[in-house]
């Protein structure tokens, strides 16, 4: 199934709210620009260390050594070396990535902006402050080189190109939220970041331009479109009388499209417009085209009757030829169901597959049938975390055949919820599935209960991510712990709190001790999220340790659990000498007595979150010279900040 394989099947989420579909659009490949970029930038060779230093001429390197320069080897270099190697870029049509150009512009602008900007490649411009700018023409002369820059270089919304939005404004001498024909064109990629207020007052030469924009419109821009769209003035008329050649340069006004003007479209035009649109080869790279159109046209597109002799009776090869509106039109759900089989024996593209997976849906609502299930193949990449959500996996083989055909193809979320469905029906994980599910991200291992836990290989645990067991609950990493500290034994350090991190919250007081005698230097985010009886067990010297040059971040928790239970149970003259300002410590005088595990219930309405009194019923409690505990709770609770 080779076109299966160059599709994560992750992005292929369904989305009902009409604002992401904006965003599905611009994960289809409207984006494109930025994603192709950082593609690119990991094929480049790197520039070896020094080149740049004692090379005579930039001009003499290849592109490829030329592009590959870091931001360190640059801020080595004097302002008109940096010139130099600007111009050699620019020079040689070598294209740089976001931080290099961001580099070179700093080290250019170290005096001002450089005079000969026309030396330098265009997208060098976008990183220079154009408030800098001196002379009549200059800013004209800059905006024209702008014109010709990649702005998508710069992130959607960044500073950087709501400053240079506004000096192009600026110099285009616009007031008001009027724009011409010839500002549109002079402002090039930033015509697409005005705000909704310029597409109202100047849709005719406006929205022509945004229809052709890479990325998604933002809110204002796109109630300012629809409205201008549903007004019928120019450049587009009224919705009523729209053809088909309207609908194909609306390309990026299409999500913007709400029933009223989707309702007044002629029927004739929608339905020519879908046929030739999903028979368009070009369009089939969208495969998600027919889930962000507005509800009319997608009906339409579903609704479109089986051409004479298109009939299907069974499911074979000849179906790779039809094109997605006819497996729409042609093929029934109850087929689909009955010869899923032979759907995943056949090489169908991903967009097909997924008219399949609609029909099925269709029969299935609720959620396929385990008979169904079993017999996926790969057709189960196409399924979603939600789908998979409903069904019912209680077989060994069906998840073992599952993970097989999900293995190398990007698919740990819907491995999750699969495992997930299979723990969740009393499932028991047999060692070979365990040590097959070693190659996705363990996100499923917070479906675990304990005893499967104890199972799970090391291979596993060396797999977790620094976010997988969020899910987990302090039972479940109670087990975990140890079983890493296990695992990464091997490991020390950094690189070992790296590791043990994710499951930090499983871990006692006594190997907190220990991590602390490592210098780990745990922060202060990773701190928070241990267990409180852990945390409390440490001494001022033992934390001091254990969080290194983080520790400072203290004070600014020390309201939040665990830091304030910890705090609590400090003397105050120890946290005086950490020197954070911290207060809740017993106070001087005090004796702190160990009363082994006897539990103590004092009735007492605490600050919440911090509770001082439920901090207190763990193994130590306090003693005051004369006055017995009550006086001493109501002290503390003084003391605690509100
Ligand atoms: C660059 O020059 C320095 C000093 O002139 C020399 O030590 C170094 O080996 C040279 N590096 C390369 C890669 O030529
Ligand atoms: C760089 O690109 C421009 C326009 O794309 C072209 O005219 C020029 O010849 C190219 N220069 C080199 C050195 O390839
Ligand atoms: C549609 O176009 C025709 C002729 O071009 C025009 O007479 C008519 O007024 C237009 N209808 C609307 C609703 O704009
Ligand atoms: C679909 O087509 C059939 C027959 O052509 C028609 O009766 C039905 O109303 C259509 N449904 C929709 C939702 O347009
Ligand atoms: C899953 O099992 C439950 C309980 O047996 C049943 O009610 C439900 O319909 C099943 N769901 C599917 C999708 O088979
Ligand atoms: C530690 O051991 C694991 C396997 O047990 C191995 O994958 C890893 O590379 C080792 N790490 C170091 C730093 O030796
Ligand atoms: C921790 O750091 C201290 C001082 O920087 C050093 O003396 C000690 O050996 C280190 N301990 C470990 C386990 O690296």
């Amino acid at each position: 199934m080779a076109p299966l394989a160059a599709q994560p099947a992750g992005r292929f989420r369904r989305t009902p709210h009409h604002g992401s579909l904006l965003l599905l659009f611009f994960s289809l490949g409207w984006g494109q620009p930025w994603q192709a970029q950082a593609g690119e930038a990991g094929q480049e060779a790197a520039l070896p260390d020094q080149v740049l230093a004692n090379v005579s001429s930039f001009a003499s390197l290849p592109p490829g050594l030329l592009g590959g320069f870091t931001c360190a080897e640059v801020s080595g270099l004097s302002t008109e070396r940096v010139r130099e190697l600007a111009v050699a870029v620019g020079q040689k049509n070598v294209t740089l990535r976001a931080d290099q150009l961001r580099c070179l512009a700093h080290s250019l602008s170290a005096h001002g902006v450089p005079g000969d900007l026309d030396a330098f490649p265009p997208d060098l411009l976008l990183f220079l402050n154009p408030a800098g700018l001196e002379g009549p023409g200059a800013c004209a002369r800059f905006l024209s080189r702008i014109s010709e820059a990649n702005v998508d270089l710069l992130p959607w919304k960044a500073p950087e190109r709501q400053q240079l939005l506004a000096a192009a404004l600026a110099c285009r001498a616009v007031r008001g939220s009027r724009v011409s024909a010839a500002d549109v064109q002079a402002l090039g990629g930033l015509a697409c970041d005005l705000p909704g207020r310029f597409v109202a007052d100047s849709a005719e030469v406006l929205l022509p331009r945004l229809a052709g924009c890479p990325g998604p419109l933002d809110q204002d821009q796109q109630e300012a479109a629809r409205a201008a769209l549903q007004g019928g003035g120019p450049p587009y008329g009224s919705p009523a009388n729209w053809s088909v050649s309207t609908l194909d340069a609306l390309q990026g006004l299409l999500p913007v499209l709400g029933p009223d003007i989707t309702g007044s479209i002629p029927k004739g035009v929608v339905t020519s417009w879908l046929r030739r649109t999903f028979g368009n080869p070009s369009w089939q790279r969208r495969p998600e085209l027919t889930e962000v159109l507005p509800p009319r046209f997608r009906r339409e597109a579903e609704n479109v009757t089986c051409p004479l002799g298109r009939e299907v009776r069974v499911v074979d090869e000849r179906l790779v030829f039809y094109k997605e509106w006819e497996l729409e039109a042609c093929v029934d759900g109850a087929l689909v169901a009955a010869q899923v089989d032979r759907v995943n024996a056949i090489p169908f593209t991903y967009e097909q597959l997924r008219v399949f997976k609609r029909k099925l849906n269709k029969i299935y609502p609720w959620g396929y049938p385990e008979s169904l299930v079993q017999q996926l193949g790969s057709f189960f990449l196409t399924m979603s975390p939600q789908d998979i959500r409903k069904w019912n996996v209680t077989s060994p083989p069906t998840v073992n055949a599952l993970l097989s055909v999900s293995k190398g193809r990007n698919a740990d979320a819907q491995v999750a919820a699969l495992i997930a469905r299979f723990v969740s029906g009393g499932g028991q994980l047999q060692g070979d599935t365990l040590d097959a599910l070693a190659g996705f991200r363990p996100t499923y291992l917070c479906s675990f209960g304990p005893a499967q836990l104890g199972a799970v290989p090391p291979t596993v645990i060396w797999a977790v991510g620094p976010q997988d067991l969020d899910a987990c609950g302090p039972r479940q990493l109670g087990v975990l712990y140890p079983k890493a500290r296990l695992a990464f034994r091997n490991v020390s350090g950094a690189a070992y709190l790296e590791k043990i991190r994710p499951f930090l919250g499983g871990a006692s007081t006594e190997d907190l001790r220990v991590l602390s005698r490592q210098n780990v230097s745990m922060d202060v985010a990773t701190f928070r999220k241990l267990q409180t009886e852990a945390v409390v067990g440490l001494t001022v010297p033992e934390v001091q340790k254990l969080l290194g040059p983080h520790a400072g971040g203290l004070a600014a928790e020390q309201s939040s659990r665990p830091v304030w239970d910890w705090i609590l149970r400090q003397r105050q003259d120890d946290l005086d000498a950490m020197g954070l300002g911290l207060r809740g410590g017993v106070p001087n005088g005090y004796l702190v007595l160990e009363l082994g595990r006897q539990p103590r219930q004092v009735e007492a309405d605490g600050p919440d979150p911090p509770s001082p009194p439920e901090a207190l019923s763990g193994g130590r409690c306090l003693l005051g010279p004369g006055p017995v505990l009550p006086a001493t709770l109501t002290l503390l609770l003084a003391l605690a900040p509100h």
